[in-house]
């Protein structure tokens, strides 16, 4: 696999804004002389820059940026060219108030802070698709631009009259008619029922909140309108020069739209990693650590190569409730398991602290004190160092057999349905916590949404997979039916597409007939509540018992061999109900959780039937508590071995083979030492 840009390097960059600075020539002077101490390969420019590109209307200044974007080139920094329609300029604004968002208790905003503009605004589009057609003509064939950063960590909904209005013409393109959708939202209920298009407005506080397949279309309205808005920004990018792919950056599962409908129309993934770091007391920073891979493997799982690590601080945030700085080596640490999972680069925001507005206090590279002397720079310096040894993990692969199927119009849909749970039922937990041991062992892990091809795959896993989309509940099977070996759990194929229950056994479309159950009801926990499940015939060594939270599904055994029931205290209730089951389909095996879980069951279960399958971890070794590895395989068959430790202890891996150290090329026989917070990058 080829790198991610024509850069055959790994990218080491930060969000540059020179145009906080452009009336001081000195720092801007300086800037670059200190990103090559720094071993910055590339900055991105342009992010908010729209009102020192446009000052007035149809008045394009961009000599400056060509200055910059010159003077970087001739030092050997390339540019990472942004569009500049996250913020919008104050005279823009004033003269066109359209382009304003209305939000969802329908009142229109003022000018100010960013990421807030209407997506539908035919002025808005326009504007966007002129700077970015100056930007094109001017940029897209310099040699310093290697890739367009398209907007910024798009977001949010506009419901303003035009919104309403495109939001009608989508939902008449996908259901015909006012039958067809008043069927499908089923609108029967509580006399909600539609006799004109013009009727049907978006969710509101004030208004309608309770239909669930309009709040479901409005969403995929919005992802629709953001795709097409983005759609809007890349034309002219695209005409100019094809070549230059383009990215927009990402926020760990942001969940107001759909990132895998974005996803196809973006050429590179990129992310913004910004984790709330050392908020526990004890100093193991797993949790937060496993958050961050796990997003990094959906980003790299999306498209099915790596990504760019757009963002994240070289120490501290501004935003969180405490915004503690990466402690002493800790940078490094995060650097490299960003590299195992996926990343081709670590970019920052920022380069340079600014001196007034919102983020003055964020961190950088680069801080007031405007000295190269500190310890951040000095660590930023040495990951520079670092990457610039890594040119044979551009493109490296990652190569997993175990797939989680993710699905965010399922996420969406049980999150907004009311009961059985509310506020909390858990489906992204559930989620992570398949993830967590397999994160924990060192095997690879890829997500993959309903519409994917996940054939391929050795183990395939279904947390909670509430609504069933169009032929997934086939796939499955026919998956499962070949070979494959499938783990599904309560609340799954309940709803269909549109957010209707299906009606007879579930889970349905054949998944209850795979599983070898039927689902009888469904039993909610408090917080505070819990119940057990009693393993009775173990596939392979498990405890005897684990705990329960949150859901317990009730399910009747039709077929499947029950591995594990519910054990309870009321003698009225049968102490046979099913828990865990399995069933052999065609050539493969389904297995059906009904409870939701402690951590220990998944990492007891899922690493055995890894085990079981054949399938290898990075490293053939046990990790000790604390420590986890990864592993990336080069164009050259290099694999390369990434080992980190989470913890402010001292820890010693044991290895199965002799590896060697790619930064210090010191070979290390069977035991591999790690300071605290230490990582390593072997082969
Ligand atoms: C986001 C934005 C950046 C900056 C950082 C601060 O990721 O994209 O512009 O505001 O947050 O952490
Ligand atoms: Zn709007």
């Amino acid at each position: 696999m080829q790198a991610l840009t024509s850069v055959p390097h790994m990218l080491h960059g930060c969000d540059y804004n020179p145009e906080q600075w452009l009336n001081r020539p000195d720092i801007l002077a300086q800037d670059i002389e200190q990103m090559k101490q720094a071993k910055i390969n590339c900055v991105s420019i342009g992010i908010f820059a729209w009102a020192a590109l446009e000052p007035r209307e149809g008045d394009y200044q961009l000599d400056w940026l060509a200055n910059i974007i010159n003077k970087l080139y001739a030092n050997g920094i390339y540019t990472v060219l942004a569009t500049p329609s996250g913020a919008k300029p104050a005279w823009m604004s004033k003269k066109y108030p359209e382009i304003c968002r209305v939000n969802a208790s329908r009142v229109r905003e003022l000018h100010g802070g960013r990421h807030n503009h209407c997506y539908t605004s035919p002025v808005y589009r326009e504007k966007t698709r002129k700077i970015n057609e100056k930007l094109a003509e001017r940029f897209a064939d310099h040699p310093a631009v290697i890739l367009w950063h398209v907007s910024n960590e798009l977001q949010g909904e506009c419901h303003c009259p035009r919104c309403q209005a495109a939001f009608r013409e989508w939902l008449k393109a996908r259901y015909g008619t006012l039958d067809a959708l008043n069927q499908a939202w089923w609108t029967a209920f509580w006399s909600h029922t539609f006799s004109d298009w013009d009727e049907i407005e978006s969710p509101s506080p004030i208004g309608e909140q309770l239909i669930h397949g309009l709040s479901l279309d409005w969403k995929r309205f919005c992802t629709a309108q953001t795709r097409s808005f983005f759609e809007n920004e890349i034309a002219p990018l695209k005409a100019a020069n094809p070549r230059i792919p383009v990215t927009t950056n990402f926020m760990a599962f942001y969940d107001g739209i759909s990132y895998w409908e974005l996803a196809k129309s973006l050429d590179v993934i990129a992310w913004d990693s910004y984790p709330a770091w050392h908020s526990r007391q004890d100093g193991d920073e797993t949790y937060n650590a496993f958050w961050s891979d796990a997003f990094s493997d959906m980003c790299r799982s999306m498209l099915g190569k790596p990504f760019l690590l757009m963002e994240n601080t070289p120490s501290q945030v501004n935003w969180q409730s405490v915004c503690r700085p990466k402690t002493w080596g800790f940078h490094r640490l995060t650097a490299i398991a960003n590299l195992a999972h996926g990343a081709d680069s670590i970019q920052y925001f920022q380069w340079r602290q600014s001196r007034g507005c919102a983020e003055k206090f964020h961190g950088a590279v680069m801080t007031h004190a405007n000295r190269t002397d500190t310890r951040v720079f000095r660590e930023v310096s040495s990951v520079g160092a670092m990457l610039e040894k890594l040119d044979g993990l551009c493109g490296a692969k990652t190569n997993a057999n175990i797939a989680i199927l993710y699905d965010i119009e399922s996420h969406w849909a049980v999150n907004a349905a009311q009961g059985p749970r509310n506020g909390a039922i858990g489906d992204n937990e559930l989620m992570l916590r398949m993830y967590l041991p397999f994160w924990k062992a060192g095997y690879a892990v890829d997500f993959v949404n309903s519409e994917m091809d996940f054939s391929g795959y050795h183990l395939l896993l279904v947390p909670m997979l509430y609504m069933l989309r169009a032929d997934v509940a086939k796939r499955i099977c026919d998956y499962t039916k070949q070979g494959g070996t499938v783990l599904l759990t309560m609340h799954s194929g309940v709803v269909d597409e549109h957010d209707l229950c299906y009606m007879g056994d579930t889970p349905a479309e054949g998944l209850a007939a795979l599983a070898g159950i039927r689902f009888l009801e469904i039993d909610p926990l408090f917080d505070e509540q819990h119940e057990t499940m009693r393993i009775v015939k173990a596939p392979f060594p498990l405890a005897e018992s684990y705990r329960l939270e949150r859901l317990c599904e009730r399910v009747a055994a039709e077929g499947a061999e029950v591995l594990a029931v519910y054990e309870h205290d009321n003698p009225a209730m049968p102490d046979d109900l099913p828990c865990l089951t399995r069933s052999s389909f065609g050539r493969g095996t389904a297995y059906y959780l009904g409870g939701f879980a402690e951590e220990r069951f998944f990492s007891d279960f899922l690493i055995s039937l890894a085990e079981r399958l054949g399938i290898a971890p990075a490293l053939d070794t046990t990790l000790p508590s604390g420590v986890v590895a990864a592993a990336r395989h080069g164009a050259d068959g290099t694999k390369y071995h990434f080992v980190m430790n989470w913890t402010p202890e001292q820890k010693a891996v044991n290895l199965p083979h002799p590896l060697k150290d790619i930064e210090t090329g010191k070979v290390y026989q069977n035991k591999l030492p790690l300071g605290p917070y230490g990582a390593k990058i072997l082969i």
